[in-house]
């Protein structure tokens, strides 16, 4: 039977750029979705940018520019990043739109109607230069608990404590350096509370994975709370109707602009909407998310959807963060890799199938190892899969017109592969990809095992054996198809190039079953080539050089800031091995081809040292050469794309302009130790 299925990624915020993070969520998905579309299936898949809230409004402020023209810039970009790894949607669209202003109100109204809307007035921390109510993460200032400084309003990074903004000693607006004052107003809660019998049910009935299950389960039992989704003006989002200078909290409207982009996206395809979003309806409306927005998705919006009469979600499907060589993604380490300065050196493809590799379909966190990556992409795709067709074609094209046999040398064998058609569909289905990938490439080592054996590199060169080396090629082009159309949802393009060089039409599922026998095909073009180490190394010096403060991905748990957090602790020990040395700067020059770096000569009294700093946007070599500064002496060389470099000089400030060479005060000596 066909199904009809609307699914969704979450919504990137409209502020920063998407990262190989933000990538987990969207192939997981897109390759969910290929899958039901080459099974048949009637499948949409809608995203938007989440456009709304104060990390928005503030930094289209900064930059001097309308919020809108900021979301506007934003989702060309994210939509560039996005296509350019191959995900289709089949819209793309933004919380900040006619439809979902409709739809937040119609959600909103119905559950006010309702009576699910309470109005209470709260105390709240207010900026009194900046006139504004300062959300949480916009409060700073030092720890209650073990007075660290500069923490935020509701935790603090150096002990993990967590508090009330209004414990926080010495407290400061991070937008204007006020210091924050606690004002009244009125606000909105969503009475979540109401649901909670249907709640309960429903996210006990095979919607949800059972971890993320067994996570509720605690919020049940800690009660659920009242939900505040109103916020004061300023703030960029919708006016709440029949208020003044209320707006809609940003999570509010946020899921409802996964109906909004449907909603578009059926006006323009002659798609029935209302059979979609109707209680009982037979389609079915599947999202993916992170596992930090569980809370958002399995209570408030099905909660939401009841309450407006809408029909609920039939999947959420969690899944865990992104590591990279086993470590949180850091900037310094030049692990912080975002879309665009993976795609400037290596093809999406690769990282598709890692991924797919990877994933399953519980929540735990994904590793991406850098050298597994390049392993595994040269061994499975490059080595076994492509190598299949490699070894064929050249001799089907040279000898036989490209002209594939009439009949397979070896159809148990093609009956093998396609046999576990329905095995390797049921792992799709279940998002259990990485089992997926096992069984496609030990298919792809059988393959590769039946070309060693058949050796047709040796029977080309005997007489009177062409029949056999074109059956033995086109038994080994015809278990190549195969393996392509098990690979399609994970690699699009490459399946794209594969059928061109088959010279047949779009691979289905169901066309894996059947052979392609009496047939033309094209010469052959390397589809993927291996992925070198100077790729990956361009990538994490992209990643350190880039990642600028300015255009930190904005995530839930995420400020605007100039200000890090500080670090995890080290002890004294791990301090005392840093050699910090005054270090004269006797030339500084340009680096041709980086956009950051100056090429320092640093003289440190002993010896001298060459570093590359990235501190060209706050300084010219003219600025430098004769300065003193202080260096990390002893830190291990490290080759970068344009020479070594043997130090680091300190710098602090946001980046940018705002970035201050440490200066030692006059009577330092190069060479003197810093202590
Ligand atoms: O956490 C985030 O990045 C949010 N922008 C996700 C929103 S998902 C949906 F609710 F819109
Ligand atoms: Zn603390």
């Amino acid at each position: 039977m066909q199904r009809k299925i609307l699914v969704t990624s979450a919504l990137p915020y409209a502020n920063g750029p998407i990262h190989l993070g933000h990538m987990v969520e969207y192939i997981q998905t897109d390759i969910w979705v290929r899958f039901q579309k080459m099974r048949g299936h009637e499948c949409h898949y809608v995203c938007a940018d989440d456009a709304h809230g104060t990390p928005i409004m503030l930094r289209a402020q900064n930059e001097d520019i309308t919020p809108e023209q900021l979301i506007s810039d934003v989702s060309k970009e994210h939509q560039a990043d996005f296509a350019d790894f191959g995900i289709g949607f089949d819209n793309y669209h933004s919380t900040h739109s006619d439809e979902n202003r409709a739809l937040a109100s119609q959600i909103y109204l119905a559950n006010r109607d309702a009576g699910h809307i309470e109005a209470r007035t709260i105390s709240q921390a207010y900026d009194p230069e900046k006139e504004m109510f300062l959300p949480d993460r916009f409060i700073r200032g030092e720890c209650p608990k073990c007075g660290a400084a500069d923490q935020y309003g509701d935790n603090c990074e150096a002990c993990g404590a967590t508090y009330d903004p209004t414990e926080l000693k010495n407290p400061v607006s991070a937008v204007s350096g006020a210091t924050p004052i606690t004002k009244e107003s009125e606000h909105y809660f969503f009475k979540l509370g109401d649901f909670e019998k249907t709640l309960r049910e429903w996210t006990h009935s095979d919607h949800l994975q059972p971890e993320v299950t067994r996570k509720l389960s605690e919020w049940f039992e800690s009660g659920l709370q009242d939900w505040d989704i109103s916020r004061d003006a300023p703030y960029f989002g919708f006016e709440i109707p029949d208020t003044e200078n209320k707006f809609f909290y940003v999570w509010m409207d946020a899921p409802i602009g996964y109906l909004a982009s449907f909603k578009n996206y059926c006006e323009r395809e002659g798609i029935d909407f209302n059979e979609f979003m109707k209680p009982g309806s037979d389609t079915e409306m599947v999202h993916f998310i992170g596992k930090d927005i569980i809370y958002f998705h399995a209570l408030f919006w099905p909660a939401m959807l009841e309450g407006a009469g809408f029909r609920q979600p039939d999947n959420i499907y969690a899944h865990g963060f992104l590591t990279v060589d086993g470590k949180k993604m850091s900037k310094s380490r030049g692990t912080f890799i975002k879309a665009r300065s993976y795609l400037d050196h290596l093809n999406p493809e690769y990282l598709r199938y890692y991924f797919a590799a990877k994933l399953g379909s519980g929540i735990d966190d994904i590793d991406l190892n850098l050298e597994d990556f390049q392993t595994r992409i040269n061994a499975d795709l490059v080595g076994k899969v492509v190598n299949i067709a490699s070894r064929c074609a050249g001799f089907l094209s040279k000898r036989f017109d490209g002209k594939l046999a009439d009949s397979l040398s070896d159809p148990a064998l093609f009956n093998e592969f396609t046999a576990q058609a329905e095995s390797i569909a049921k792992r799709y289905e279940a998002r259990e990809f990485g089992q997926a990938m096992r069984e496609i490439m030990a298919l792809a080592d059988k393959a590769n095992q039946y070309i060693d054996e058949m050796k047709p590199w040796v029977l080309a060169k005997e007489e009177g054996k062409d029949a056999e080396v074109q059956a033995i090629c086109t038994m080994g082009i015809n278990l190549f198809r195969v393996l392509m159309t098990y690979l399609k949802p994970v690699l699009p393009r490459t399946a794209e190039q594969a059928e061109a060089f088959l010279n047949i039409d779009a691979l289905a599922w169901s066309d894996a079953l059947m052979p392609l026998l009496s047939h033309s095909i094209n010469k052959f073009q390397p589809l993927m080539t291996r992925v070198e180490q100077d790729k990956i190394d361009a990538i994490i010096e992209a990643s350190k050089d880039s990642m600028s403060k300015t255009d930190k991905p904005t995530q839930a748990k995420s400020v605007d800031s100039n200000i890090e957090p500080i670090a995890a602790k080290i002890q004294f020990d791990d301090f005392a091995k840093i050699d910090l040395r005054v270090a004269k700067i006797v030339n500084a020059e340009h680096v041709e081809g980086a956009d950051k770096l100056l090429k320092l000569t640093l003289d440190i009294g002993l010896a001298e040292k060459q570093v590359f700093a990235g501190i060209k946007s706050a300084y010219t070599p003219e600025d430098l050469i004769g300065k003193l500064t202080v260096m990390v002496a002893n830190l291990a060389p490290r080759k970068m794309r344009f020479g070594l470099s043997e130090g680091m000089v300190l710098a602090a400030g946001p980046g940018g302009k705002d970035l201050f060479i440490l200066n030692p005060d006059d009577g330092a000596q190069p060479g003197m130790r810093v202590k």
